[in-house]
């Protein structure tokens, strides 16, 4: 059987926490697919578009991951293209909550997609996508956040 797995996220941009995991996915499954989704909650700096080339510009030289917008749920992606399992990633206690009540809804929705979690290694726990964009906002350094390419690209946004 092909395992293949959905890794979504909004992407608002990817960092190299989220790269660190989407490699680490590539090791274990035979397909990924990295899902620029959308959340209701968010407000977004790139297009599904750039989130979408951002996330892509990271991933050369991984062959079995590819990267697909999606603006519906996300279990009705996994079904359609026959994942057997959605991936989300744990950074600390605080994430739990809100990832225990998406996978529930989510089994709820799809029983026969499982959700699984990767815990975020230690070193990038603390980095997230709204951390990156105050950090370029103010001019910091975006070396230790985010890949090259995405840096470049936040720069331009607040040029
Ligand atoms: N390293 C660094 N940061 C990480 C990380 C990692 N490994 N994993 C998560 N994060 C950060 C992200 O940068 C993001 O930071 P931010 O909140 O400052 O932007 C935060 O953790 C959570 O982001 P993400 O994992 O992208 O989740 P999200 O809450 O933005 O998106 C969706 C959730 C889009 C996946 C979800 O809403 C979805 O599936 N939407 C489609 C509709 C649907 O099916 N809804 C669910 C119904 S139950």
């Amino acid at each position: 059987m092909l395992r293949h797995c959905v890794y979504p996220g909004s992407f608002d941009p990817v960092t190299i926490g989220h790269v660190d995991i989407i490699h680490r996915l590539s090791r274990l499954f035979d397909r990924i697919t990295v899902l620029v989704a959308h959340s209701s909650q968010k407000n977004y700096l790139f297009s599904a578009e750039e989130r979408r080339d951002l996330v892509l510009s990271c991933m050369k030289g991984l062959k079995n991951v590819s990267v697909e917008i999606h603006e519906g749920l996300t279990v009705e992606f996994a079904q359609k293209t026959q994942a057997q399992v959605v991936i989300r990633g744990l950074r600390a206690v605080s994430d739990f909550e809100y990832e225990q009540a998406m996978a529930n809804v989510n089994a709820q929705l799809a029983p026969g997609v499982e959700t699984l979690i990767v815990f975020t290694r230690p070193e990038y726990g603390h980095i997230s996508s709204r951390l990156v964009k105050e950090v370029a906002q103010f001019g910091g350094d975006l070396k230790d956040l985010v890949p090259t390419d995405v840096a470049q690209a936040l720069r331009a946004k607040f040029a």
